[in-house]
């Protein structure tokens, strides 16, 4: 897709990834419609977004709203027809799952499932008519391979990665289509950097422009799935395909589950 005068609804725009990946698309000359409960922190974004010669406004709602994703779709029509739809927002905190509320897993799984499925849902059929459109769901490589004490989280993630797979699929000549991107640990901004840790050897870490450039690349190129990260994490998804319990003996091995189990009981405390 050839980036410039189109419009994009970003979410998760108030903090972390979200605003290198609205900077990203601004720079490309496109129009934005951003959104997060955030006000004041939006509207920021909104107007670093304007400096690159865009139209950017700030939506803020609550993803998980019904009602509100109705508000959401409105407004974001008033830029124009949305022609990129980035599902960005997303929540995780790391805990035992059975030390999880029934209210916690439902929040997270409506926050990092329904609410990306339903915004495509609202969008999609509106690009399919025009013949033009692109969504992006924000995974992780937690999707790929579930972590102790990350298992709900890791549960969204991969129904974001499958689900991709599927209507890509579904959507082949319409000339609207689906990527996935898969980010590691990302130092400097969002909820990893937020712990204020160093990602376990193995895993190693990536920047959140890294992240910006690889939806920029997805759209652009339609790309199904990007992994960023750096190191041999990358060749983990095709060991876990042939051996996912050696996978597991290494990841354990080489304390990226202990990171884990640290980071729960530091939560707890
Ligand atoms: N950072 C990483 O290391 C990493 C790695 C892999 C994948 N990811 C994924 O990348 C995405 C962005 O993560 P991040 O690191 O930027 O997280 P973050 O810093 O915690 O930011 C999350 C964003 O989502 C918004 N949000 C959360 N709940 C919302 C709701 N109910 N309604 C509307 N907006 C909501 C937040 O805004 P408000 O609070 O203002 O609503 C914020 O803008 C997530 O999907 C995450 O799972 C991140």
């Amino acid at each position: 897709m050839d980036l410039a005068g189109k419009t994009a609804l970003l979410t998760g725009a108030s903090r972390g990834l979200g605003p290198y990946i609205a900077r990203a698309f601004a720079e490309r000359g496109v129009h934005l419609a951003l959104t997060a409960r955030t006000a004041d922190a939006l509207e920021a974004t909104a107007r670093e977004a304007t400096e690159f010669g865009v139209r950017a406004i700030a939506i803020p709602e609550d993803v998980t709203d019904p009602s509100g994703r109705m508000r959401l779709l409105e407004r974001a029509g008033t830029l124009g027809p949305i022609d990129i739809l980035i599902n960005n927002a997303g929540i995780e905190w790391v805990c035992q799952y059975t030390n999880m509320s029934v209210e916690e897993i439902e929040r997270m799984v409506q926050t990092n499932l329904v609410a990306p499925l339903m915004l495509s849902r609202l969008v999609l059929p509106d690009m399919i008519a025009r013949g033009s459109g692109h969504v992006v769901m924000m995974s992780s490589l937690g999707g790929k391979k579930g972590s102790p004490y990350s298992a709900t989280y890791a549960a969204t993630k991969a129904g974001l990665i499958e689900w991709t797979s599927g209507v890509r699929e579904e959507l082949r000549g319409t000339g609207v289509s689906a990527s996935v991107i898969c980010p590691g640990f990302v130092s400097q901004a969002g909820m990893f950097a937020e712990y204020g840790k160093r990602a376990p050897r193995l895993a190693g870490e990536s920047t959140p422009e890294q992240v910006a450039v690889a939806v920029l690349r997805a759209v652009e190129r339609d790309l199904a799935e990007i992994t960023v990260n750096p190191g041999p994490k990358r060749l983990m998804d095709v060991a876990n395909a042939i051996s996912p319990g050696a996978v597991t003996w290494i990841l354990r091995r080489f304390g990226v589950y202990e990171f884990y189990r640290q980071q729960a009981e530091d939560n707890a405390r």
